[in-house]
Formats: structure tokens, sequence, C-alpha cells
């Protein structure tokens, strides 16, 4: 898919997705959540989020939460995650916008990996991630819950040494 407007990362403003809002796809229906009633935090090494900007407009957000697979902090990396409100998905946004988060922790972190999961179902999050340049690393078995029953997910990863788009 042709990627035909600019999109940037920045960090959230006040004021912007500040009100709670209901799940606008079934991916995203973890039952009620607030909105970010101010700027959440935007340090890469820690857990934070930034808004995904099209054209200069706000259209979503990404996140990220430090996890570690070792006994030290060395071996920690940033599982991200994505939401695109709904009149602005399918135009290359969240593909781009998971791109250049990779590409902020590559620069500005030591994390040799950056993942990401996603359900088994939510097949435009797989293309998105994969198009961005993350290999499918297997289903991980009930994984999360959501809308009442536990489902299984893809871990996806990117490796400082791999190739990317
Ligand atoms: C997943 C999400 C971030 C993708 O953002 P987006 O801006 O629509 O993504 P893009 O336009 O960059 O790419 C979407 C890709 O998925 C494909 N796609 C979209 N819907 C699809 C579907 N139902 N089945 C298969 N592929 C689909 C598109 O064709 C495109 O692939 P292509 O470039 O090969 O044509 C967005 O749909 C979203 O916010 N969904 C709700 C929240 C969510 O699921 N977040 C991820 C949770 S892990």
């Amino acid at each position: 898919m042709p990627l035909t407007s600019s999109v940037v990362l920045r960090p959230l403003r006040s004021g912007e997705f500040a009100e709670a809002r209901p799940p606008d796809s079934e991916f995203d229906d973890f039952g009620p959540r607030g909105g970010y009633p101010a700027p959440p935090p935007c340090r890469l090494d820690d857990d934070g989020a930034l808004a995904v900007v099209v054209d200069g407009q706000p259209v979503g957000t990404v996140s990220w939460t430090w996890v570690q697979w070792g006994p030290t902090r060395a071996s920690r990396c940033p599982m991200i995650g994505i939401w695109v409100q709904a009149g602005s998905r399918g135009s290359g946004a969240g593909t781009e916008a998971q791109r250049l988060l990779v590409d902020l922790f590559f620069r500005h972190t030591a994390t040799n990996r950056v993942q990401a999961h996603t359900d088994v179902a939510n097949l435009a999050e797989q293309r998105a991630l994969q198009r961005a340049g993350f290999t499918d690393e297997g289903v991980v078995r009930g994984a999360h819950w959501r809308d009442g029953a536990w489902h299984d997910g893809h871990l996806y990863s990117v490796l400082r040494t791999d190739r990317r788009p």
C-alpha cells in the first residue's frame, strides 16, 4: 500500500485523546479504559506513549512497555502497541508509525530487540508489523484476555541486526 501522507511521532499534547473512548475495534476491546487526561511520559527508556500524527493531525497513539527476558535489565526490550482511529486506518499510518518507533528505539536506546504481540485474528496488525520489518516468532497460547475469552497471539520482533525497510 503506497504511503501518500506524512507520518510523524511526537509527544502527546495536553487534551489530545484525553477522553475515555469506547473500543472501536474488536481487537481493542479490553473493557473501559481512560484516555490521557495528562500527556503520558515519552522517555524511551521507560514505559510511555507518543502521538501518531498524519498530515499534522493526531490520529492515534503508539505505546510501549519494557519487558525482561533474562535475569538482568540488560535483557530488557520494549513491547510496543498501537491504535489508529477507525477513520484513519488502511492508509499506511499504522505501518509507518511502528517503523518510526522501531527506529527511535534503535537510535536512542541500546535495546537489541523490539517486540509486539497481536491476536491471531488481527490480520491488519500482523500485516502492518510485517511491512514494518518484524518477524513472526510463533504463537503464544492463551496470552490475552479480551471480550470474555482467552486469545492466542503472534509474537513478533525486530532485532537491531535485522535488515529493515
Ligand atoms: C492495526 C492497525 C494499527 C493498523 O493500522 P493501519 O493504519 O490501518 O495499517 P496500515 O494501513 O499501515 O496497514 C494495514 C495492512 O493490513 C491490511 N489489512 C487491513 N485490514 C485487513 C483485514 N481485515 N485482513 C487482512 N489484512 C488487512 C491492509 O491491506 C494493509 O496491508 P497492505 O499494506 O499489504 O495492503 C489499526 O487497524 C488499528 O489501530 N486497529 C485497532 C487497534 C489494534 O488492533 N491495534 C493493534 C493491537 S495489537
